[in-house]
């Protein structure tokens, strides 16, 4: 029977499929749900720096309304205790459920992401998730403010915290590589690729603006994760639109070294865990492929028969072929 044990920021994983960060891992009773499907790991829901506004059910809009109270919330250190719910849950899941427990916090104030960090790793969070969700619509900023924010929570929490740290990012990045390698460079130990927003639709009935469900985009994750994977020294989890075992081979083969999911298990139910790992060890028994090292990345830009001398070379070859669908 081949092996399907990962290496994932230096925790060792059972199986590569993490259930991701959404309301399947919301509760404890959630995450046995999810232990006992099979996963290799749970990405806690995110601790929103808004949490208290989430927890009581306010409207969003009445937040916009308000902003000198959540100021005078901020100023009083009120949103320091956002985070204490998830991590009482914790501390209990870590008596109930063996498989490690990634948690996420996505903050809006720069003084409170090193605080949110600390809170769930002495509540006994195996790792942290930044879900930093920053999509760049102003109109002065430029796309180096954008990097130099994801570089500033980083550094700042790397000084608060011990346990290993991702970065679950958005697609509407500059230059993704060379953010990556950066991150990588100050000790992030590996980048989700990637995050959606809702989508922005029009109701031409009233008038008036809504959010749409938006979905992961499958083929967008797999060509980063294949670019990425080999050329940067941290892992990287795919994230975004995995359907089935091949769906999961595939973001392997371009290097993955786990996979997130979470629509999938929405529409189908959690006893779709067995199905992929099913499926992922029947395609490894078949190409008698005994471990996951065995195949993982083959298939990453790094790893096809690419020597290029530079990366001039290799855009020149790019731009001539149009074969290589990575870019
Ligand atoms: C209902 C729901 C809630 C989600 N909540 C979060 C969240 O709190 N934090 C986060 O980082 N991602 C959140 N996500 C995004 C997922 O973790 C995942 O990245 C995304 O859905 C793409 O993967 P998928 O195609 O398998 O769903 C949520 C997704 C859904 C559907």
């Amino acid at each position: 029977m081949p092996d399907l044990k990962t290496s994932y920021m230096g925790i060792i994983l059972k199986n590569p499929i993490i259930v991701s960060s959404s309301d399947l891992t919301l509760s404890l009773d959630g995450l046995k749900k999810c232990e006992d499907a099979g996963a290799g790991a749970v990405v806690l829901k995110s601790i929103f720096e808004e949490q208290f506004i989430i927890d009581a059910d306010i409207q969003a809009d009445s937040y916009s309304i308000f902003p000198e109270a959540v100021d005078y919330m901020r100023s009083g250190g009120m949103m320091e205790y956002a985070p204490q719910k998830m991590c009482a849950m914790i501390e209990e899941a870590k008596k109930e459920i063996s498989i490690p427990i990634i948690a996420s916090i996505n903050c809006q104030t720069d003084k409170l992401w090193p605080s949110f960090a600390r809170q769930v790793q002495n509540a006994g969070a195996d790792a942290l998730e930044l879900n930093i969700s920053m999509l760049p619509f102003e109109l002065e900023k430029t796309g180096d403010e954008y990097e130099k924010s994801h570089m500033r929570i980083l550094k700042e929490i790397r000084k608060k915290v011990s346990i290993p740290v991702s970065i679950k990012l958005v697609p509407e990045i500059t230059a993704l590589p060379n953010l990556v390698w950066r991150l990588c460079e100050a000790n992030c130990n590996a980048v989700v690729l990637f995050n959606w927003f809702l989508e922005s639709d029009i109701d031409i009935k009233t008038l008036k603006t809504r959010s749409i469900k938006g979905k992961g985009n499958f083929f967008h994750s797999l060509r980063w994760v294949a670019l990425l994977s080999g050329r940067v020294d941290c892992d990287i989890a795919s994230s975004g639109g995995v359907k089935n075992a091949e769906d999961l081979i595939k973001q392997i083969l371009a290097g993955a070294s786990v996979v997130q999911i979470c629509s999938l298990f929405y529409q189908k139910g959690l006893q779709e865990v067995s199905n992929l790992i099913k499926g992922l060890e029947n395609w490894m028994a078949e190409k008698k492929y005994m471990v996951l090292d065995d195949f993982k990345g083959e298939l990453s830009f790094k790893k096809q028969d690419l020597s290029f001398n530079d990366i001039g070379e290799a855009s020149a070859f790019f731009r001539k072929q149009y074969l290589k669908t990575y870019l």
